[in-house]
């Protein structure tokens, strides 16, 4: 099969992690007979720089014609004037909200090998196998009136937490739908004790609950899961939350993972369903990471296993995704690591060198 795949690599380290991620792909098309159409295009500083805005409408529109979408990341000091009328992290929300990627997946899994190499201990981390479905088009990343304004007595802002009811629904059932094909434990994190949007989520997540007679649904304050995440992280499965608490979890989950350098992520336009393509897009959960680029040193390792979920959701192609994590475990059970993942008597590898080793094993 011929897919298109629209591929932004954006700023920072993003060309270099989306270079091994293309190399993956391209590996897996020779190996499996399919091939890639990859059109390449702006978002992030770069866009800024060449035209202005974070992303172009020509950009979004291309992206809805692909089956799915390669990214990097965005951002740096070069754009980073908190008064600046446009940022690079504009792009990537318009995008996100243009293509309606309201579910963003972020699974956490501590392999055996690289669980003495995190900074919890290793009997903490141990098992852990968790897949965070953060609700991303919705919340107080877009809630309106979202501005700053001078009064009398000096500058004031708002931000608006807003969410309706199918918004709230259509990521529960992202969240039920996983976790039935999962260890069928669902935890709904909210801040019910205080939020009205959280409120609405939970009677909405109750109310859902008797469709899925087969998933034990848990109510979680995000206050506590931020803790259960580092003290029992093992007992968690799939965890469903809104926009702003997800971006804050994961980030503390990845941690458990060792490095932000081993999170993939999905960002998905519909509920998945196995074995038919979901139109998404894929992008490591780490950033542009400014002090490395060209430095041919980060981990591509998220970059890879996005370009593996690529594989799974938007072209299900589901062999061809377990080559891309299996050849991953591979790498790193031959004693191969990136500086992040680093560990005593291990063979240190560079960004294109991890790339290849992973590309010769699919
Ligand atoms: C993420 C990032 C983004 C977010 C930034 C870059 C806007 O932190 O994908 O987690 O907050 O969603
Ligand atoms: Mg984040």
């Amino acid at each position: 099969m011929n897919f298109k795949i629209t591929v932004l690599p954006g700023d920072g380290v993003g060309p270099e992690v989306v270079a091994e991620g293309v190399r993956v792909l391209q590996a897996v098309g020779k190996k499996y007979g399919h091939s890639f159409d990859l059109s390449y295009d702006d978002i992030g500083g770069i866009a800024i720089d060449k035209y202005g805005v974070a992303v172009r409408s020509e950009t979004i529109a291309a992206c809805k014609k692909s089956h799915a979408v390669l990214l990097g990341a965005v951002g740096g000091p070069k754009w980073d004037d908190p008064l600046a009328k446009v940022r690079p992290e504009d792009g990537l929300l318009a995008t996100r909200k243009g293509l309606g990627l309201f579910a963003n997946l972020r699974p956490v899994r501590v392999l055996p090998m690289l669980e003495d190499g995190t900074t919890l201990k290793p009997e903490v981390v141990h098992g852990v196998d968790l897949m965070v479905v953060r609700e991303l088009t919705g919340g107080l990343y877009f809630g309106k009136p979202k501005k700053r304004w001078e009064t009398s007595q000096g500058w004031r802002a708002v931000d608006t937490m807003a969410y309706s009811e199918k918004e709230i629904n259509r990521i529960l059932r992202v969240g039920f739908e996983l976790a039935r094909g999962r260890r069928k434990k669902l935890a709904s994190v909210d801040k019910a004790n205080v939020l009205e949007t959280s409120r609405l989520w939970r009677q909405l997540a109750t109310a859902m609950a008797p469709q899925y007679p087969d998933v034990e649904l848990q109510h979680i304050l995000v206050d506590n899961c931020a803790m259960r995440l580092i003290q029992q992280p093992a007992t968690l499965d799939v965890v469903v939350t809104e926009n702003t608490f997800g971006d804050i979890l994961t980030d503390e989950a990845s941690m458990l993972a060792g490095s932000m350098g081993m999170l993939p992520s999905a960002s998905l336009a519909a509920v998945p369903e196995a074995g038919k393509p979901t139109f998404g897009l894929y992008e490591p959960i780490h950033g542009s990471a400014p002090k490395h680029t060209g430095m041919n040193d980060v981990n591509p390792i998220a970059t890879i296993l996005s370009a593996g979920f690529l594989l799974r959701y938007s072209l299900a192609l589901l062999p061809e995704a377990e080559a891309v994590e299996k050849a991953v475990q591979g790498v790193l059970e031959d004693g191969y690591r990136t500086y992040d993942i680093m560990q005593t008597g291990k063979k240190k590898v560079g960004t294109r060198e991890m790339g290849e080793l992973i590309a010769a094993r699919v």
